[in-house]
């Protein structure tokens, strides 16, 4: 059996292509999915996970969890996954209900249940923040939590702060605190991991249904990165969890003490990282610092091609 994991995640067109890389990858076990408020409103990010989760025919409940952050306002990233969070293919309104058991007590039950769970976090670090200060007691149990999230040398939201950690950036430093072995797949890393037209094409050369609507989500999230960022092919960034867990291999990483900013004017939300070790303070992240982004597009394409009908 694969490495048990759950995947708590704000779909979002890269949360769409880690969840089904982890549901149709054998070295995964993909025990649920448990959805935040983060690139769109908790109900949308809810409902896109059920959508791909049916689209792709992962058989998973999904969990829903936090609809805002712990302290500050809420913030969304509609203007790079559309209004939906799901912009840009024709996406059958799912038959299935999310479950009536909240993410943050499915987190817990897992826990409590199973040796060694991952928990992978592609979102705002809202529902695992409140499973750490709700359950104490499991913290130990937790085999690792792998983070998209953060920024070393730049930020996309503000010039300091990456998404996922901006958008709440006290539940990120509480669980940046944790005692648990902690891996951090930052911009820096994601930024590296960029898909392209004949990459897209690829996949649309399967010849499935299923995978030219994946494609079409693909093509919205490049066409929006162009406009917004001025980017020829968009990032993967929330994969990158998944492809560290099947191949890692595929990486090189180094160990740093990183915090995060809660009091500044134009740095809230930073993830300060100690590359030098001038803190002298103790690593709490394996922080990913390259991927070869051939092996991890040869990945995608091996897992999206169990698509093919
Ligand atoms: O900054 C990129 C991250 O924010 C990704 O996880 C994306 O899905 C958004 O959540
Ligand atoms: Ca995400």
């Amino acid at each position: 059996m694969g490495r048990k994991i759950i995947l708590d995640c704000d779909p979002g067109h890269d949360d769409a292509i880690a969840i089904i890389m982890a549901g149709l990858s054998d070295d995964i076990e993909l025990l649920g999915v448990t959805t935040v408020a983060g690139n769109s409103y908790l109900e949308n990010t809810t409902r896109n996970a059920l959508i791909i989760t049916e689209l792709a025919g992962i058989d998973v409940e999904v969990y829903p969890g936090a609809a805002k952050p712990l302290v500050r306002d809420q913030i969304v990233a509609h203007d790079i996954h559309g209004y939906s969070g799901l912009e840009g293919a024709d996406l059958k309104e799912p038959t299935k209900k999310p479950s009536k058991e909240d993410a943050v007590h499915f987190m817990a039950k897992m826990i409590k249940e199973n040796e060694n769970v991952t928990i992978v976090a592609t979102g705002p670090l809202t529902n695992v923040a409140l499973f750490a200060k709700m359950y104490p007691q499991l913290i130990g149990k937790v085999r690792e939590i792998v983070i998209m999230g953060g920024g070393i040398a730049f930020g996309n939201v503000t010039p300091a702060a990456e998404f996922n950690i901006y958008a709440d950036p006290e539940a990120a430093d509480i669980v940046f605190k944790l005692d648990v072995p902690k891996t951090l797949a930052p911009l820096d890393l994601t930024h590296q991991a960029y898909i392209q037209k004949d990459d897209v094409e690829k996949i649309r050369q399967f010849g499935s249904d299923i995978l030219n609507t994946i494609a079409d989500l693909l093509e919205f999230f490049m066409k929006t990165y162009k406009e917004v960022f001025g980017i020829d092919g968009a990032p993967l960034h929330d994969p990158t969890t998944i492809a560290y867990l099947i191949e890692p291999d595929m990486f090189e990483w180094e160990d740093y003490y990183i915090e995060v900013e809660l009091k500044g004017k134009s740095t809230y939300g930073a993830t300060v990282t100690d590359i030098w070790k001038v803190t002298k303070k103790k690593p709490n992240f394996r922080v990913l610092t390259k991927i070869d982004r051939g092996e991890f597009i040869k990945l995608l394409l091996k897992l999206m091609g169990k698509l093919k009908k």
